[in-house]
């Protein structure tokens, strides 16, 4: 260890500070990175492999990227809300038609954490008192976000008590009997994050209905939009939801579709009743950017814009999405055939209906630390497996390994 020259007083004050303690998820990375095991497998964090197992650029982004490099003409400030073309873009991707132009303010952030954060904020500074309620489980980051903006949380049920399924009744009895009018509710657009268990239509219906008589706002994380069941389809729940309410508050992120996650760019989009109470609440989102990080970033912006811009790139991104969701499809498909006959057989045909980069493997915390300890297999301790980070190659390694720690 080495000291400070000056033993001051005012050099002490650090000395208090306690170490925080490491991020859930990517805490395990860091783990992942200094076991020496040859055979270890990290499938916490959430980005998606290639067969390779490298998490590759998108052809369409190399393209837009040597526009970019020849084209763009400056590294000035953007304005506070962004990339007017990537604002519009995103406002056609997400929305569509289905809500006014006028009523809709989008604003481009670092990334959808970026824009779940600012959306805390307007929701502490412009709506309190307010709580959020959460589903349980959630993403662990949700609840440090609401957190660190001063916005109070709270959860309601989500899975059914075989933890495979999701109980829509628990839902809707925990919003009819605990929330109060004025409260706001996070919904993950599709794709749940931790547990890959999506509402059907119908339920989609019944939340919407629910939500709209309990007079909540919804903050919708639409983080992997085209994981699902494909671009358009994967608005279902949201469009659901925009059917029965007025207001709503909708974080997207182009981290995992585009495969940007380096490059942070996602956006706050703010829907509002008529477009003067858009206009005002957009003037106070881009007041909580601007004593925030100021405007965002413009190269992640400028490469979705580039992209969507151009009809055959546009074509080529849809292609690709596609390509890394058929594939997140076939592997889990793999992982449930190979575990039926590893082992003494094992049936997680539950994992089958599952959406998007994760499955919930209903593994307990005990198991999930044999398979570190002993395999050197990384996963979320609340048994998140990153489906999008398995590989073929590793397939029958990986169902040894789980079929092991559950006959152990
Ligand atoms: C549910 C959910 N929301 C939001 C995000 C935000 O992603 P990013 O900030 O990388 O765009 C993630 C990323 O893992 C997520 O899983």
């Amino acid at each position: 260890m080495t000291a400070s020259a000056k033993n001051t007083p005012a050099s002490q004050r650090l000395a208090s500070v306690s170490t925080a303690p490491p991020d859930s998820i990517l805490g395990l990375t860091e783990a992942f990175l200094a076991d020496t095991n040859p055979n270890k497998m990290n499938l916490s964090v959430g980005v998606y492999k290639d067969a390779s197992g490298k998490t590759p650029i998108l052809e369409c982004v190399k393209e837009a990227e040597r526009r970019l490099i020849d084209d763009e003409s400056t590294k000035g400030y953007l304005g506070i809300d962004g990339l007017p073309a990537y604002r519009e873009h995103v406002r056609q991707l997400v929305f569509g038609d289905r809500v006014e132009a006028d009523r809709i303010a989008v604003l481009q952030s670092p990334g959808g954490t970026g824009a779940l954060r600012v959306a805390s904020d307007f929701l502490v500074t412009q709506l309190s008192p307010i709580r959020i309620w959460m589903s349980s489980p959630t993403w662990a980051n949700h609840p440090a976000i609401f957190n660190a903006a001063g916005l109070p949380s709270d959860t309601y049920r989500y899975l059914g008590s075989d933890r495979t399924s999701f109980d829509v009744d628990a839902m809707i009895e925990d919003l009819d009997t605990k929330t109060s009018p004025g409260d706001a509710i996070l919904l993950h657009a599709c794709c749940h994050n931790p547990t890959g268990i999506d509402p059907t239509p119908d339920q989609w219906k019944q939340i919407a209905e629910t939500v709209a008589m309990r007079q909540l706002l919804p903050l919708i994380d639409f983080a992997y939009q085209g994981f699902g069941d494909g671009l358009t389809e994967d608005t279902l729940g949201l469009y659901t939801l925009l059917d029965a309410v007025d207001e709503a508050i909708v974080c997207t992120s182009f981290s995992k579709n585009f495969g940007l996650y380096s490059e942070r760019v996602g956006a706050v989009c703010l829907i509002a009743a008529d477009a003067g109470a858009m206009k005002a609440s957009q003037s106070q989102l881009k007041a909580i950017v601007r004593s925030n990080y100021s405007n965002p970033p413009r190269h992640g912006g400028a490469i979705v814009a580039t992209v969507l811009d151009d009809a055959k790139l546009t074509d080529q991104w849809k292609g690709e999405v596609e390509q890394m969701r058929q594939r997140i499809t076939r592997l889990r498909t793999d992982f449930v055939t190979t575990m039926k006959t590893t082992g003494q057989g094992h049936d997680f045909s539950f994992l089958l209906p599952q959406r998007g980069m994760f499955s919930f493997s209903g593994l307990t915390p005990m198991q999930v630390d044999q398979l570190k300890q002993k395999h050197g297999i990384y996963i979320v301790g609340s048994g998140r497996i990153n489906v999008a980070g398995m590989s073929e190659e590793k397939m029958q390694q990986l169902c040894d390994a789980v079929a092991a720690v559950l006959e152990s």
